[in-house]
């Protein structure tokens, strides 16, 4: 039963327990009611037994008649002399005596004398109550009367039990089913409370968790698990809050930091290229050069740490029309210039794909698959940049068939500061954050990217919703 809804096993029990009751009073109703018939039919057989006697000894013993008088209908008499029945015949009601069956004789002859009167099987007189007695003039007189009148009673006592308890029980199912319903409502409150708020996305951003258990009567155990599930909503929610305003004001650091930093890095540029003008030794003309490129290296990292800090503070975008065949016709041209040493293929419908979205943000996420591209294979790579129109986005690919990504960062690819050990000494530039942009600003626009990496076969698939679509 415990695989069954709490509802079924309350009902169930309920109706057990009262099926249990209802048939030990019935039980013990029935006995004493038997017992107590009875007890009185033997008292009525034992009174027809003395009326008997009297009988007997005023008249000749062969013409032994029933007495007259008011009488129980059915009642047997019989006259026993000398171990032999001389008569024994039943009275109905208003008629004349029958007589016994010779059959039964035995039975009357073997009852022992006594008292108590006791139950005998007379065929197909049915069951007796019999009593023997001894006259003083030596004869054995039996005296009895039926049980059938008491066993009628007792069943259809019976009848009416089981139907009484029949109804009952079906009356105090379909009430235990409507009670249990209504009592179990709350919970029902309770466990839908829990499972809204299981699908809330509490995992990041501003959450307002608003859900509570609704009308919790504390009095009740139901109640108190609403009012505890509420308290722990409150709780939950107030964490929530607060972890909430941590991650701004984190975001916020960053980016206040980022824009601080821009300035005095424009300014150490600035006088890096100023002295590079001058006269200077071998030495120091090397240090400048690495001066140079090391500003250089940090200004794109707090470029990129900025445009992170934006991006995750939900900074809206410039939405506009944006054609990326022409973004990506650019920027294969940039690419070429700037790695003439690969293979720059690319492979655009004619017509224009135009999405919607902020041009100068997807123009950065072309640029970093196609830097990353550059930077990350060896010369003589080929690149194909190619894109496609699907039923409702546009894809952007960037395959190349340089090394590859290694199986072990290849899923933290998107990660910030995620880079690859050669990227980490190679003094190529890397941040670990272009990747990392590409995702955000293409989440921004309702877009996916993923990568999928083996030797000889990179590709960087980006899809965007497009306009119209
Ligand atoms: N086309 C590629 N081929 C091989 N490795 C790549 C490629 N693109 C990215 N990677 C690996 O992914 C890492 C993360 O890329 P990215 O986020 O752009 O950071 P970065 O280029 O600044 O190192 C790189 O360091 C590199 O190891
Ligand atoms: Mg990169």
């Amino acid at each position: 039963m415990s695989h069954h809804s709490l509802r079924i096993r309350l009902v169930a029990t309920t109706l057990l327990l009262l099926a249990i009751a209802s048939a030990l009073i019935a039980v013990a109703t029935t006995i004493s009611l038997r017992q107590f018939l009875i007890h009185r039919l033997d008292d009525d057989v034992r009174a027809s037994s003395r009326i008997l006697i009297r009988a007997e000894l005023g008249s000749p013993p062969t013409l032994l008649l029933p007495p007259r008088g008011p009488r129980p209908p059915d009642t047997l008499t019989a006259l026993v002399r000398d171990g032999t029945v001389v008569t024994a015949s039943v009275s109905p009601f208003g008629e004349d005596p029958r007589p016994v069956p010779e059959s039964e004789y035995p039975d009357l002859v073997s009852l022992p004398e006594g008292e108590r009167p006791q139950s005998v099987d007379l065929g197909e007189l049915g069951d007796y109550r019999l009593v023997a007695t001894r006259t003083p003039i030596g004869d054995t007189v039996v005296s009895g009367l039926p049980l059938g009148p008491v066993e009628a009673i007792v069943t259809s006592l019976v009848l009416i039990e089981l139907v009484v308890t029949g109804v009952t029980l079906g009356g105090a199912g379909v009430a235990a089913a409507m009670l249990v319903r209504r009592e179990l409502r709350p919970l029902e409150r309770v466990a839908a409370t829990a499972a809204r708020v299981s699908t809330l996305p509490l995992d990041r951003g501003e959450v307002s968790l608003v859900e509570r258990v609704p009308d919790v009567d504390p009095d009740t155990e139901v109640g108190k698990v609403g009012s505890a599930l509420n308290r722990m909503l409150d709780n939950v929610g107030s964490a929530l809050e607060a972890r909430h305003e941590s991650e701004v004001q984190l975001r916020q650091f960053i980016a206040d930091a980022s824009h601080e930093l821009r300035t005095p890095l424009a300014a150490i540029s600035g006088y890096t290229e100023l002295t590079r003008r001058e006269e200077l030794s071998a030495d120091v003309e090397y240090s400048l050069t690495r001066i140079a490129s090391q500003t250089e290296r940090m200004t794109a990292l707090v470029e990129d740490l900025l445009l992170l800090a934006r991006l995750d503070a939900g900074r809206p975008l410039e939405r506009g029309e944006v054609d990326l065949t022409r973004l990506v016709v650019d920027a294969v041209a940039d690419a070429h210039a700037a790695g003439p040493d690969h293979r720059w293929q690319l492979d655009v419908p004619d017509q224009p794909v135009v999405v919607p979205g902020d041009g100068s943000r997807l123009a950065q996420v072309l640029a970093n698959l196609l830097a990353n591209a550059r930077t990350h294979t060896p010369p003589g790579t080929n690149v194909t940049v190619a894109l496609a129109v699907e039923p409702s986005s546009a894809r952007l690919s960037v395959a190349d068939d340089g090394p590859g990504i290694s199986p072990d960062l290849l899923p933290h690819i998107f990660e910030r500061f995620a880079r690859g050990s050669a990227s980490r000494s190679r003094d190529n530039g890397s941040t670990g954050l272009g990747l990392a942009i590409v995702r955000a600003v293409v989440a921004a626009h309702a877009g996916t990217v993923n990568a999928t990496s083996k030797p000889g076969c990179t590709e960087f698939t980006v899809r965007l919703p497009r306009s119209g679509a």
